[in-house]
C-alpha cells in the first residue's frame, strides 16, 4: 500500500530508544550501560550488573548492600502459588510451567498494573528478579517429585539458586564455589541483549500497559523457542543425537546442505558476525568447570569440543561468520554443573528477567507512552462479493 517499510524479522527497524545495552555485532562488543560485559563478568558480581541495568550506574557499597537486602526480601512466593505447580501434568516442560506461573503472579500483585506509579514499578521489578530463581527451582523440584526447598537469604543469588535446585531436606548442602562462580557468570552474560525477540515481546506487551508480570510471562514464551533461548537446550539435544566424534562430519555435511533444515545449534547469531563476546567468556568458564569437575571424559563434552574445532576451521562456517554463540558453551557448562537439560532455557529466563524488567521500566518511564503497533504488507484478496454456501465450488 506504500504506507510502510517492509522489514520482515525487523532486521533494520529501530523500535525504541534505549540507553541500557549497546551491541556492535561486527566488532563483537557488548556493553551494559557503557561497561563491557567482559569487565562486569570478570570483576563484578550479579548484584553489580543487576543494579547497573536497572538503575543506570554501578552501585556504591551502601547501595549494593541495600539492593541485595531488597532482592532477598522478596525471594519467597505466596504459598497458594504452589498449588499452580501441582496442577501441571507431571512431565510438563518447566518453561511451560514458567509461562503459566509468572503470568499468574499478576493475579497476586494486582496493584502492579498501576504502571504510572513509580513505587509500584520498582516493586514489580524487584519481585520479579527475586522470585524467578525460586519459581524456577520449584518447577524443577515438582517435575522430579521432590519436596521444594525454600530460599536461603544468607547465600548469594547464584548460590541460593543452586541450593534450591539441589538441596535435599535430609542432607547438608555445600555450594561448590567454582560451580557458583560459573552460575554467576552465566547469569551476568545472559542478563540483557538489547531488542532481541523476547525483550521486544516484553516491550510490545508492556506497551499496552498490561500488568508487568503478564508482560514478563510473554517474554518467557518468546524466549522458549530453539532459535532464541531454547538454543542452549537444543545444543545438548543435538550433541546427544550426534553421539560420538566420528559422526561429526555427517552433522557438518547436513548443516551445509541447503535442502536439509538441520542447523548446527549453538552456531551463528543474528547480530554478531564475529565471535560473540559472551561466548569468549563462557568458553573460558566452561573449560574451567570441566577441569575442576574432572568431566572432560564425558563423551558428549568430547563431541562438543571436537565440533567446535571442526566448525571453526570449515570454509562454510568461516565464510558466513558462523561462530559458536554463548548458548553453545553455556549448554555444555550447565550439563557439567548437573543442571537437567529441560532447565537450561529456564535458567536463561531467570537471568534475562533482569534485562526484561530494566527495559520494561525504561519503556514505562517514557514521557509519552506509545502502543507498539507494526503495520503489514497485505498479500490477500481485496474486497470481493460474499458467496452463498450453495454457490461455492
Ligand atoms: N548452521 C548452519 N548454517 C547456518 C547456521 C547454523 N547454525 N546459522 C546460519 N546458517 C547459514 C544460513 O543457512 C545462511 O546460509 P546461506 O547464506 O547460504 O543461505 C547463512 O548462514 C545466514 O543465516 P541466516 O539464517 O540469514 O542468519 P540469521 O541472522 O537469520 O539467523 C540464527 C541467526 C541464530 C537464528 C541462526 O544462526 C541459527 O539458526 N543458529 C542456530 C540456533 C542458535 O544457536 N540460536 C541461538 C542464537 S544466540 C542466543 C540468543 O541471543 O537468543
Amino acid at each position: 500500500t506504500g504506507i510502510c517499510t517492509f522489514d520482515p524479522g525487523f532486521t533494520s527497524t529501530g523500535a525504541c530508544q534505549s540507553s541500557i545495552t549497546f551491541i556492535d555485532g561486527n566488532k563483537g562488543i557488548l556493553l551494559y550501560r557503557g561497561y563491557t560485559v567482559d569487565d562486569l563478568a570478570e570483576h563484578g558480581d550479579f548484584m553489580d550488573s543487576c543494579f547497573l541495568l536497572l538503575h543506570g550506574e554501578l552501585p556504591t557499597e551502601e547501595q549494593k548492600q541495600c539492593f541485595a537486602r531488597e532482592v532477598t526480601r522478596h525471594t519467597m512466593v505466596h504459598e497458594q502459588l504452589l498449588r499452580f505447580f501441582q496442577g501441571f501434568k507431571h512431565d510438563a516442560h518447566p518453561m511451560a510451567i514458567m509461562v503459566g506461573v509468572v503470568g499468574a503472579l499478576s493475579a497476586f500483585y494486582q496493584l502492579s498494573a498501576d504502571i504510572g506509579d513509580p513505587q509500584q514499578r520498582e516493586k514489580a521489578c524487584m519481585r520479579l528478579i527475586s522470585k524467578m530463581p525460586t519459581l524456577a527451582a520449584i518447577a524443577y523440584k515438582t517435575s522430579i517429585g521432590q519436596p521444594i526447598v525454600y530460599p536461603r537469604n544468607d547465600l548469594s543469588y547464584a548460590e541460593n539458586f543452586l541450593h534450591m535446585m539441589f538441596a535435599l531436606p535430609s542432607e547438608r548442602f555445600e555450594v561448590d564455589p567454582v560451580m557458583a562462580r560459573a552460575m554467576e557468570v552465566i547469569l551476568i552474560l545472559h542478563m540483557d541483549h538489547e531488542q532481541n525477540a523476547s525483550t521486544s515481546t516484553v516491550r510490545t506487551a508492556g506497551s499496552s500497559q498490561a500488568n508487568p508480570f503478564a508482560a514478563i510471562a510473554s517474554g518467557i514464551a518468546a524466549l522458549w523457542g530453539p532459535a532464541h533461548g531454547g538454543a542452549n537446550e537444543a545444543v545438548l539435544r543435538m550433541l546427544e543425537k550426534i553421539g560420538s566424534a566420528d559422526k561429526i562430519p555427517e552433522a557438518i555435511a547436513r548443516a551445509k546442505n541447503k535442502s536439509d533444515p538441520f542447523r548446527l545449534m549453538g552456531f551463528g547469531h543474528r547480530v554478531y558476525k564475529t565471535y560473540d563476546p559472551r561466548a569468549k567468556i563462557m568458553r573460558k568458564v566452561c573449560h574451567d568447570v570441566l577441569d575442576h569437575l574432572g568431566c572432560r571424559s564425558d563423551p558428549l563434552l568430547e563431541v562438543a569440543m571436537e565440533l567446535e574445532r571442526v566448525a571453526l576451521s570449515d570454509e562454510y562456517f568461516i565464510q558466513r561468520h558462523l561462530y559458536p554463540n554463548v548458548d553453545f558453551y553455556s549448554g555444555i557448562t550447565l550439563r557439567a554443573l548437573g543442571i537437567p537439560i529441560s532447565m537450561y532455557t529456564v535458567l536463561f529466563a531467570v537471568a534475562r528477567t533482569v534485562g526484561w524488567v530494566s527495559q520494561w521500566k525504561e519503556m514505562a518511564e517514557e514521557p509519552v507512552p506509545r502502543i507498539s503497533r507494526p503495520r503489514q504488507m497485505f498479500t490477500g484478496h481485496m474486497q470481493r462479493p460474499y458467496v452463498p454456501v450453495e454457490e461455492r465450488a
